[in-house]
């Protein structure tokens, strides 16, 4: 199956997008971080406003996917109130509240605060989604794999399909 046909592929490329996504959000953060010239520092700041559309937008769609297609259908194999469907659904949770908080730090310093709470806000959302996809990667889809039948990907592929 290729991309365009198997779930979890298709999962695991966006994930590879969302690292990209986070590199980039850290290369920001280290030189908003590390500049001494409030208008770069400003201006690196304004930029982050494509990083803050791509959470709201593109890993959105991302979660619901995970959300409404694979997880209710892997759930009726390993789980869905506890094990670690239970823990990636709390991890979601926790990356909508820090990205709040990051967008909110954004608002914030243009609003005149300070820098600071930027860098730590955005740092902390980026490592709880770095972990959180590393955490699919090597455990959640592998047990997809292992327990989804080839008619279950594809009901769940359709459905991933059709969320925009
Ligand atoms: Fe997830
Ligand atoms: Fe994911």
């Amino acid at each position: 199956m290729d991309t365009n046909l198997d779930p979890i592929m298709s999962l695991r490329s966006d994930h590879e997008i969302v690292r990209g996504v986070l590199n980039n959000l850290e290369g920001y953060l280290k030189k908003i971080g590390a500049s001494s010239s409030y208008s770069l520092r400003k201006n690196l700041i304004n930029q982050l406003n494509e990083i803050t559309a791509f959470i709201d937008k593109d890993l959105e769609i991302h979660f619901k996917k995970e959300e409404e297609a694979l997880f209710p259908v892997l759930g009726n194999y390993i789980g869905l109130e506890t094990g670690p469907i239970h823990v990636m659904l709390i991890e979601h949770k926790h990356s909508r509240e820090l990205s709040e908080d990051f967008k909110k730090s954004i608002k914030d310093y243009q609003a005149g605060g300070n820098y600071k709470t930027v860098v730590s806000a955005g740092g902390s959302f980026a490592s709880l989604l770095s972990e959180h996809i590393d955490k699919e990667d090597h455990i959640l889809f592998n047990m997809a794999d292992m327990h989804l039948t080839q008619d279950e990907k594809r009901n769940i592929m359709k459905k991933i399909l059709a969320i925009k």
